[in-house]
């Protein structure tokens, strides 16, 4: 997977995504990382970037020759025209679902904008998913950026070790992670649940199945809709 991000702040790109699991399989040669600055495409003596918006307002907004111009130089660097990402409050929520999806192209565009936005018409020609990170408000794209190539990267096969697991934890079914627990066997008076002690796999695995339908069902009941619970598990959550 190679990511290659649009940005008026590369360093922040760079800096913030070198370390931990992400680092390790950059190092591997399993993710590409490149922080293109928008700045670089200015065809302007000052390198200005933004303007005055067009029927007037608060703020500026970045203007699309500069835009265009890095999405332009990655798409001949890489041979074809690539997903793009925009970042913005106005796009669908960003979830484990698309995480998975995306992690199966093999470049991915991330537009950064800054300001009060980028020029429509520019976004109209290259983006191809606009996203959202939740309902809020960021200063610009690229925390939410970091936080989706986080997402998707360990979706990427080989970035996650074999205890690592993609796949049991929150949100795959639809469902939280189950409570963890390690040494010591008791802290500030509080035990380690029996079961986890006993070695019983069958029994460990039941509860722990038991933990995260209860754990959805009281911190993100919006989510059970969506899981599939058998009858049997319906009834015991009905208790
Ligand atoms: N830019 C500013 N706020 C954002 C958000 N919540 N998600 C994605 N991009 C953003």
């Amino acid at each position: 997977m190679k990511y290659h991000v649009l940005t008026l702040f590369p360093e922040m790109i760079m800096q913030g995504l070198g370390v931990s699991i992400i680092g390790r399989a950059m190092e591997k040669g399993l993710l590409e990382l490149e922080a293109v600055n928008i700045r670089d495409y200015a065809n302007n003596k000052h390198n200005k970037v933004d303007d005055y918006p067009y029927g007037g307002g608060a703020g500026m907004v970045m203007q699309a020759a500069p835009v265009y111009g890095a999405y332009e130089a990655v798409k001949e660097k890489i041979g074809y025209a690539p997903r793009v990402v925009y970042l913005t409050p106005q796009g669908e929520v960003f979830n484990q679902q698309l995480a998975k999806e995306l992690a199966k192209e093999d470049d991915l565009v991330f537009l950064c904008g800054h300001y009060e936005g980028i020029d429509e018409r520019v976004l109209e020609e290259v983006v191809t998913d606009f996203v959202s990170i939740g309902d809020y408000v960021l200063t610009g794209g690229e925390l939410p950026a970091m936080v989706m190539i986080d997402a998707v990267s360990r979706m990427v096969p080989g970035v996650l070790s074999n205890g690592e697991s993609g796949e049991t934890e929150s949100f795959e079914g639809n469902l939280l992670e189950y409570p963890q627990y390690s040494r010591p066997e008791e802290w500030h008076g509080k035990k380690v649940p029996e079961v986890l002690l006993s070695g019983h796999h069958a029994n460990i695995a039941k509860w722990r199945r038991e933990q995260s339908i209860l754990r959805t069902a009281q911190r993100r009941p919006d989510l059970l809709e969506k899981a599939r619970l058998t009858e049997k598990e319906k009834d015991f959550l009905s208790k």
